[in-house]
């Protein structure tokens, strides 16, 4: 194919305007791969980079998507050859590189990982970005020495694609799981995923005096910051640990040393975008052997390309369960 649909991200006036273009192949980036994309899917920083409600795109034109799946079509690398299914999450794709909402993509061969063994493309992306760093805060609390026990770990904004999976992979390995929602419409939803208990978001995102309070959590799996994770770790019990990996409520963290140097309380930086091949490989062997196959149907979402632009706000506004997948097919 000489041409290619993808989504494609201008600036005009300051404002980020996005549409559907069709575009020669040529015009793809420097790179040692050629893939022909069958599923990316939107995160919440594509929703960003689409609305340009943050400052995700380094230089535009840009076509936006951090994830993709697809299979090898070029290849001027040893490590793969045409036919090899991959995927690709992070490294700046979408941000820095153009990404995965396009039928094809280009990128360096480092950046690309083999499907892992039992996974579809169309259930990779199921997991993504938001499953992949689920999965990285699941083994950094099982690192901190956070087993499975009565006491109850919380994973915050529980109905987005990070907690949904988050809630799922810790209920599978045996957690008490609470899961703290803005949508109490959707309990339902989050005890089939496994969570024991729900709490309102506004019980953590409740700013207070004190610097500690009634030790509640053995751990914690925040994606959303701000006064939320400034609560969690509040309320962490002696020596727990909590992942922080999102900023969905804000970026600062207006807490106290105390939850560290009194009650021994980890905290967890998680980032998935960098992280080695290593944490990568380990993370998606524990996605593919782990999740319940019947937990990420019920997570997934597939829409069409075409789909993509009008889902950014709701996505960015907390309107959006679980995982979108793009088709690139339809
Ligand atoms: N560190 C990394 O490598 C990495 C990787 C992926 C994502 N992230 C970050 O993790 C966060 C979640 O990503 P995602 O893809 O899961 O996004 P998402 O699907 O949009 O989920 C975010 C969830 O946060 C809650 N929320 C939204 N607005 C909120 C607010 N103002 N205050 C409190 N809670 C709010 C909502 O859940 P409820 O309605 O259930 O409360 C929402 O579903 C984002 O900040 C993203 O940038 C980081």
């Amino acid at each position: 194919m000489a041409t290619f649909k993808a989504l494609v991200l201008a600036e005009r006036e300051g404002k980020t305007v996005a549409a559907i273009s069709t575009l020669d192949r040529e015009a793809l980036p420097a790179g040692e791969v050629t893939v022909r994309v069958a599923y990316s899917t939107l995160n919440y920083k594509d929703a960003l980079a689409i609305t340009g409600r943050g400052k995700i795109v380094r230089a535009f034109p840009m076509v936006p998507g951090i994830d993709f799946a697809g299979t090898v079509e070029e290849s001027a690398s040893p490590d793969f050859k045409p036919g090899d299914q991959v995927l690709l999450t992070g490294w700046g794709v979408g941000e820095r590189h153009w990404g995965g909402l396009a039928e094809y993509a280009r990128v360096k061969a480092s950046w690309l990982t083999h499907l892992p063994a039992g996974l579809t493309p169309e259930q990779a992306m199921g997991f993504g970005t938001a499953g992949l760093t689920a999965a990285l805060c699941v083994i950094a609390l099982e690192e901190a020495g956070i087993a499975p026990s009565e006491r109850e770990v919380v994973v915050t904004g529980a109905t987005g694609g990070v907690g949904s999976v988050a809630v799922a992979l810790l209920a599978q390995a045996g957690f008490n799981v609470t899961a703290s929602t803005g949508r109490p419409a959707e309990a339902d939803y989050l005890r089939q995923l496994g969570a024991r208990q729900i709490i309102d978001r506004a019980t953590l995102a409740t700013p207070s005096k004190r610097p500690l309070e009634s030790e509640r959590w053995a751990g914690g799996i925040d994606t959303v910051g701000s006064e939320t994770l400034a609560a969690v770790l509040r309320t962490t019990a002696y020596t727990g640990a909590v992942a922080a990996c999102g900023l969905a409520g804000g970026t600062d963290l207006p807490t106290t040393v105390l939850p560290f140097i009194l009650r021994g309380v980890r905290l967890l930086g998680v980032d998935s975008v960098m992280a080695p091949a290593g944490r990568r490989n380990a993370a998606w062997a524990r996605l593919s052997r782990d999740f319940p196959a019947a937990a990420l149907t019920q997570v997934t979402r597939t829409v069409s390309l075409a789909e993509v632009p009008a889902l950014a706000n709701p996505l960015l506004d907390g309107a959006v369960r679980g995982r979108l997948v793009v088709d690139l097919h339809s």
